[in-house]
């Protein structure tokens, strides 16, 4: 394929190898050739439909452009990586075909305008891809919940005992985590779902183009409104790996506490063989890496979100091709996060939990001192001094190596005269949990009404990714009808 730069007109001198490998953005963004020329397509029907090229010409060069598309989908398509980018080998490819017709798919349009179209579709794709994993991640993680709402374990704060809870609640609290990530993935589509093509350079075009047409060919929801800000916006990108950092970070602390559950020292849960590793030189050893690299992994989410504001920060309008950098990270965060999440549903749905071993940690650090205190406010003592009165009994506890439950009901009405036989009941540890029943709380009735909230806006979400995915389909079918 011949590779001349498609500007090389007004130029003398031709472009040194090592300068065009330093401009070319093959390496990433190859991966929108299929975008490319659905964009192309689109433009170049929408050229016809205005009558600004011959219907022969948008034959020709529609025809041309699906011969291309088959090249790329059956990975035969030659990619040159001497040549600028995705684009200008489309462009040429197309003129090897078809000849000199070829270039006139360029009316009324600029790379400026095609690259952050076909990001958008690109991201459009990723999007839908990443909310439909979340979603499964959330089902399995709902599916523990559902089983271990009766399940006792500690629940902390700073790591230390604190109020006991269940199983099944402390899963539904990173479940919810992962709900607000759907949900925020889902706004950002919102906004990644306007096409910028026909933007043309920066300031519109001569041309009696439709943008209209060509946004609704593409299965957007609108045009972009201005178009010096549609070649120089990469908010969409932005808010699509800040969405991603959410995900790496929610996802790096529920390993986090699954790698700290597997040591031995807690001893909470077991990751199956398949999701483990061994040591070289230690036989005995059972290592949770999985968990471990989505933890490690963090860093090529979040770093990407830094990177790409560091490049649109303080770039005077409109593009410049500072912005054609932002490729890379934006695809770096996707894909990690897909693959994060492929791999942390398959591990969550495979763990196998020690409910034996959660519920006798219940038993040390005066996990239900709270519940203790709380018996003495509704026997009438101010919250304060209940607060003051059971310190007291932990303290003499913790001398004599005792738990609450330890305490006759004579010793401990030496403390309050308020305490009396219903006492026990009031801190035996399934009641504690059993009663924590306000709104959001840990007992399993909560816990249900938890898990039937998630589910529905799961439900929402997976019949939203549907519709945009067939309204996605159905544009690619109509263009290449
Ligand atoms: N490869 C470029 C990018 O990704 C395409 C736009 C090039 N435009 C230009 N004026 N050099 O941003």
């Amino acid at each position: 394929m011949a590779n001349k730069a498609l500007w090389s007109g007004r130029f003398e001198k031709e472009m040194d190898e090592d300068v065009l490998a330093f401009t070319s953005s093959m390496d990433v963004d190859s991966r929108l050739a299929f975008y490319d020329v659905m964009g192309s397509i689109a433009h170049v029907k929408m050229l016809g439909e205005r009558g600004i090229l011959p219907q022969d010409d948008v034959t020709l060069i529609t025809d041309g452009l699906k011969t291309i598309l088959q090249e790329i989908l059956d990975e035969r398509m030659e990619l040159e990586k001497s040549v600028e980018d995705i684009h200008t080998n489309i462009e040429t490819r197309l003129t090897e075909i078809i000849g000199q017709s070829g270039g006139k798919l360029h009316t009324g349009r600029s790379r400026n305008d095609q690259v952050a179209t076909d990001f958008r579709m690109y991201l459009r794709d990723r999007v839908l891809e990443i909310v439909k994993n979340v979603n499964d991640l959330q089902r399995a993680l709902m599916a523990i919940a559902e089983r271990g709402k009766n399940s006792i374990m500690p629940g902390y704060t700073h790591m230390q005992h604190a109020q006991p809870v269940s199983l099944g609640f402390h899963m539904m609290a990173h479940t919810f985590r992962l709900d607000r990530d759907g949900d925020r993935f889902m706004e950002a589509f919102k906004r990644i779902n306007m096409c910028p093509l026909g933007s043309a350079a920066l300031a519109g075009t001569t041309y009696p183009i439709d943008r209209r047409l060509t946004s609704d060919m593409l299965g957007f929801n609108s045009p972009t409104p201005n178009a010096m800000d549609s070649v120089s916006d990469r908010d969409f990108v932005l808010d699509v790996i800040y969405c991603c950092s959410t995900v790496a970070l929610h996802l790096s602390s529920l390993c986090e506490e699954l790698i700290i559950w597997s040591s031995p020292e807690f001893g909470f849960v077991e990751m199956d063989d398949t999701y483990s590793t061994g040591s070289s030189i230690m036989p005995q050893k059972k290592n949770p890496d999985i968990a471990e690299l989505v933890r490690g992994r963090t860093g090529r989410v979040t770093g990407s979100l830094i990177q790409l504001m560091t490049i649109v920060k303080s770039l005077p309008m409109a593009y410049n091709r500072d912005l054609q950098e932002d490729k890379e990270p934006a695809m770096r965060a996707v894909e990690t996060v897909l693959s994060y999440l492929i791999m942390s549903e398959r591990m969550v749905s495979t763990l196998k939990f020690n409910t034996d071993r959660m519920r006798a940690m219940t038993e040390i650090g005066f996990i239900n001192a709270t519940d203790l205190a709380d018996y003495l406010v509704m026997k009438g003592a101010p919250f304060r001094k209940a607060h003051e009165v059971v310190a007291g009994m932990v303290k003499a506890c913790i001398e004599s190596k005792r738990n609450l439950t330890d305490m006759t009901l004579e010793e401990m009405r030496s403390y309050s005269e308020l305490i009396e036989e219903d006492v026990f009941e009031a801190i035996d540890l399934d009641n504690c949990v059993r009663r924590r029943c306000s709104y959001g709380g840990t007992s399993p009735r909560c816990v249900e009404i938890q898990i039937t909230e998630c589910i529905d806006t799961v439900i929402r979400r997976e019949s939203l990714i549907e519709d945009a995915k067939k309204k996605i389909e159905s544009s690619w079918e109509r263009l290449l009808a």
